[in-house]
Order: C-alpha cells, then structure tokens, then sequence
C-alpha cells in the first residue's frame, strides 16, 4: 500500500517536472538495475532504455528500448529528440581489463560518448548528466587507505585515464557552459540480476555464482588484494540521489568519492562460507593484479557525505547474505 502510495506521488512529481531520461548503455550490470529503479520513480513511459543490442531482461519490455550505439553522435541526437529528453544516464564503457585489450576502441567509446551527451547538454537539448567515475582515476601514488576526495591522481590503465580525462571534461563543460553533470566514482559493484562483464573486480560476482553451482572458484588476484566494493542498491540509490540534489549541494562537478566496505578474496571467502561451509578457493592471478595493485584499498567519502548527504546501507555481511540468498533462488 505505501509503496503503491509512493509510485503514484513519483509518477505525479515526474509528470509535474516533466522529466524524460535516456540511459545510454541501459543492458550492462548497473544500468540493468538502474533501468528498473528509474521506471519506478519516473514512470516507465518516462524512461528510455538504449543499448547497443537489447537483453532479454525483462525490465527492457516495460519501456521503450532504443538500438543505440554511444558512439553515435547523431543517433543519441536523434534520439534525444525524439523522446524530448530532459536527463541522460550514460552508462556504456569499457570497463578496465577489457580495456587493456583494446586501448584505442576504450579511449573512442569511453571520451566520445561522453562528449557526446556533454554537447547535447551544452547546446540546451538535454538539462542534466549522469556520468560514472572510478576508482580507477586513483593510481600508484594515490594514497592507499581511505584515499581522498582530492589527492595525486596517476591511472596507469586505459579505464583509468579515461576516467580521469572525462572528470576534468565533466568540470569543464560545468564551468565554461554551465552544464549540469554529476558523477560518482564507482568501486566494485556486486549484483546478482546482471552479470558485469570485464573489470577488475568482477571477482567478487564470479565468486558467489561458482560457489552456488561448483562449491569453489579460481580467483584471478591473490588472496590479500583488497579492494573498495559496494553492493548495487547503495550504488543505484548514489546514482539516484546525487542526480536529484539540488544543484547548489553538488559541489563537486569532477566526481565524487563515495564507499561502502572494504575487502580481500580471503575476507570474502570466510563470509561466504559461513553460510555454503563446504566453499573453497584457490589463487591464480593473472594481468588484472596490476591493475588492483594500482588501485586504492579503501575510499574517503565524507566529501559526498557531507555535500548531498551519501551513506552506505550494505556491508560485507549484508552483502554476503542478499547474494546467496538470491543466486539461490535463481540459479538452482
Ligand atoms: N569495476 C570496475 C572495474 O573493475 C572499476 O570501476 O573495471
């Protein structure tokens, strides 16, 4: 009843704002979700899902789905025009190990498609940007612990100077044209409805569907490598929130900081098998352990905390358990 109460105020408020969002990159593992979250706040007539091919989620046949390449100048235009879109959610990239594999196609997709919808916004033909970040803008000389909002800043990875390149665009265009962009950098994100495809910390979800169907997994960074992860309703509710801050409160227009928990393989793996006892790993660590290396262990994120009030709900146990839970219930 009450969430019935709320969807009908969202669809009223969205009406009165007239809000129409376009999420580039809608099939991967955070816009999956993200899709589904926005058609409950916005209506999902509101909400235009876009991707380079359609999945078979059924999430993409409660709202228009759009054929759409980000590296499409004049597509996203026309699409934009079409649907006389306020808001773009651009969510397509090539995350970092699949990046490595293919440096010029990662910096084409990553920087022109931001540029893309940042000349859109430019031009007036769209109101506001969602742009994701990393923790991949840090690198060797970033501090390691709690690492903070401002600090050294040397990616060593394709995803990384990408990342970086398009926080220092993000501001940019906020400064010269005024155009209203927000970001979060984003740590691992752990999901069990969409697969993530080619990051470095794609570990910690491969790691809960081979415990679930095999009872062991080979990870491919060693046992000690800890990384900043957050669970993907913290990550959509960032997403949400800081795009419905008033703008005066979003005073960082590079991108935030957020974090939620900290953790290793070995950490994870002594949660999981609290709850599948019989789970084992071994270590066999490939190219994507230089790539962690480089990365911070945890993240200081009292910049968003404190500007548009961040927190995050999930810890590792909480993690642990609303993944086995439902991993169960679908994949067995
Ligand atoms: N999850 C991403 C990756 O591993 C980091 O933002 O590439």
């Amino acid at each position: 009843m009450r969430n019935r109460f709320i969807y009908i105020c969202n669809h009223f408020l969205s009406f009165l704002m007239s809000t129409k969002i376009l999420i580039i990159g809608a099939c991967g593992q955070i816009g999956t979700e993200l899709t589904a979250a926005l058609q409950t706040r916005y209506g999902a007539a509101n909400v235009i899902a876009s991707d380079i091919r359609k999945s078979d989620d059924k999430v993409f046949s409660e709202s228009p789905f759009e054929i759409l390449d980000a590296t499409d100048k004049l597509g996203i235009k026309t699409c934009v025009e079409k649907h006389q879109i306020t808001d773009v959610y651009l969510m397509a990239a090539l995350l970092s190990a699949t990046a490595e594999k293919n440096p010029e196609f990662a910096w084409e997709l990553n920087m022109n498609s931001l540029l893309h919808v940042l000349n859109l916004a430019k031009d007036k033909l769209i109101e506001k940007v969602f742009w994701p970040s990393s923790i991949a803008v840090f690198g060797k000389n970033s501090p390691k612990k709690q690492t903070p909002q401002h600090t050294i800043m040397d990616p060593s990875t394709v995803y990384g100077i990408s990342k970086l390149s398009g926080e220092r665009w993000c501001e940019y265009y906020y400064e010269n044209y005024g155009v209203d962009v927000r970001s979060i950098r984003y740590p691992g994100i752990i999901s069990w409805k969409a697969q993530p495809g080619g990051g470095t910390t794609d570990y910690a979800v491969e790691i809960f569907h081979e415990a679930i169907k095999n009872d062991s997994y080979t990870c491919f960074l060693k046992e000690n490598t800890m990384l900043p992860m957050m669970f993907m309703d913290d990550a959509v509710r960032a997403t949400i929130d800081i795009m419905n801050a008033e703008s005066t409160e979003v005073k960082v227009r590079s991108s935030y900081n957020i974090a939620a928990t900290s953790f290793t393989p070995k950490e994870l793996t002594v949660e999981i098998q609290e709850l599948l006892p019989n789970f084992t790993i071994n270590y066999e660590p490939d190219f994507r352990q230089a790539i962690a290396d480089s990365w911070p262990e945890s993240i200081d994120d009292t910049t968003a905390a404190n500007d548009w009030n961040w927190s995050a709900t999930f810890d590792i146990k909480a993690i642990v358990s609303e993944m086995i839970t439902n991993l169960k219930s679908t994949l067995v």
